[in-house]
């Protein structure tokens, strides 16, 4: 079955923009567009429910029965139990939060495996728990293509090891890490797993639960939502990691790692997110449960994005002067493509914006996959990212674009 783009995009105000007009999209690594569904309820909140939620009274049950409702729906298509999702500012912050807990449930001598392909979120606050004694073992990346060798983690796991953090998909690199095969060997060898899925789940949100990790992240605003971290953390874990909300709140899986106050009308706005995912499903008549219709929609997103990816890698691979990240199979990554040049990825985006091209250049908080892959960080990368949504004559409007400016 074949995604129907048209039905699509009509689910996103930004296509019928006026200002928006004639500006082809590609830098929705950084944040995507958001469905009309989150905006209505976005809106809807502000007008008729900005009030205290969970109250007495009508405007406030409403409030609290919204943000519930986007818990319970977000985590039926997860493949997770409803109190397993919560919500944080965003996906830094609530690593940071994350990683507190495990600074102080983890004894001196302890390790953890960190990777140098993920974003600064996924790495940077785990290493700063060398502090307190904690060993870090770094997961390399192949230095040529940026690939994370499942074999290289083997070497690293023992006894000591108490997590492993990697992303499901780097924001720089592109390609899509065996979730499923790393969480099997990281378990078999007693620790727990945390995946970054920040610049996976746009492309399709994922069955957390038969992926199997024991934390999966990704952020909302990259996924057709408010700006909103989410976070599954599975149970066994999540009761495990000292409470890190209010001490009253310790009983509430869902509120332990989440100590700020929830932003209610974004998290109420969420579930326009699983809106969007039921309206895919019906209108292609996906049916069955809420885990299945998300499923059958992530596999709509990645064959529209695999069939437009492809020219555009097959292009850059054959260009004199493109050092291309990550794998040039489309089925192996992401439509999120970087890439170094002889001059600064950043004076490039803008060439391109004059042909009516919105992408960015520079490091994406990826330094160290950059620097690991030996890219000068002054320079930085082309970065070229779309989705689902992304039009045949867009991709197109981009190759002549690069044609001219590359
Ligand atoms: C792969 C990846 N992980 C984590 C993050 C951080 O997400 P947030 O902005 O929600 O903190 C980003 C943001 O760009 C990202 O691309």
């Amino acid at each position: 079955m074949k995604l129907d783009i048209e039905f699509a995009r009509a689910q996103f105000p930004a296509f019928a923009e006026p200002s928006l007009k004639g500006q082809a999209f590609f830098e929705n690594a950084g944040g995507s567009y958001a469905s009309r569904f989150v905006i209505d309820r976005l809106m809807r909140f502000y007008r008729t429910r900005k009030v205290q939620p969970y109250g007495p009274y009508e405007a406030s049950r409403l409030g609290g029965a919204e943000m519930d409702e986007a818990r319970s729906r977000l985590s039926a298509i997860l493949g997770v139990e409803k109190d397993e999702v919560s919500f944080g500012p965003s996906t830094t912050q609530n690593t940071y939060v994350l990683a507190q807990a495990f600074r102080q449930w983890m004894q001196p001598g302890e390790a953890i495996v960190v990777t140098d392909q993920d974003h600064e979120a996924n790495t940077g606050p785990w290493r700063r728990l060398a502090d307190e004694g904690i060993e870090i073992r770094v997961w390399e990346i192949d230095p040529d293509t940026g690939h994370l060798d499942p074999a290289a983690l083997e070497k690293l796991l023992d006894e000591k090891v108490r997590l492993v953090c990697f992303p499901h998909c780097s924001n720089v690199v592109g390609e899509i890490n065996p979730v499923t095969e790393i969480t099997a060997m990281a378990h078999a060898a007693g620790a727990f797993v945390c995946v970054d899925g920040v610049s996976y789940a746009p492309h399709g949100l994922p069955d957390v639960g038969v992926l199997g990790p024991d934390i999966y992240l990704f952020s909302a605003y990259k996924t057709y939502g408010p700006h909103q971290g989410i976070m599954v953390i599975r149970r066994a874990l999540g009761e495990t990691l000292p409470n890190q909300a209010h001490y009253f709140n310790a009983e509430v899986l869902y509120k332990r790692f989440t100590p700020a106050g929830p932003d209610h009308a974004q998290v109420a706005a969420s579930a326009g997110m699983a809106d969007y995912v039921d309206a895919l499903a019906e209108h292609h008549g996906i049916s069955g449960d809420a885990t299945a219709r998300g499923a059958g929609v992530h596999d709509l997103m990645r064959g529209q994005e695999e069939e437009l990816l492809q020219p555009l890698l097959d292009y850059l691979r054959a260009k004199n002067g493109v050092r291309l990240l990550g794998p040039t199979d489309a089925g192996a990554r992401a439509p999120t493509v970087a890439m170094e040049l002889r001059e600064p990825g950043e004076a490039v985006a803008k060439r391109l914006a004059a042909h009516g091209i919105m992408a960015g250049g520079g490091d994406f908080y990826a330094l160290r996959a950059l620097k690991a892959c030996g890219m000068d960080l002054e320079k930085g990368v082309l970065r070229l990212s779309f989705t689902h949504y992304t039009s045949e004559s867009e991709v197109n409007q981009l190759l002549e674009a690069l044609e001219r400016e590359l």
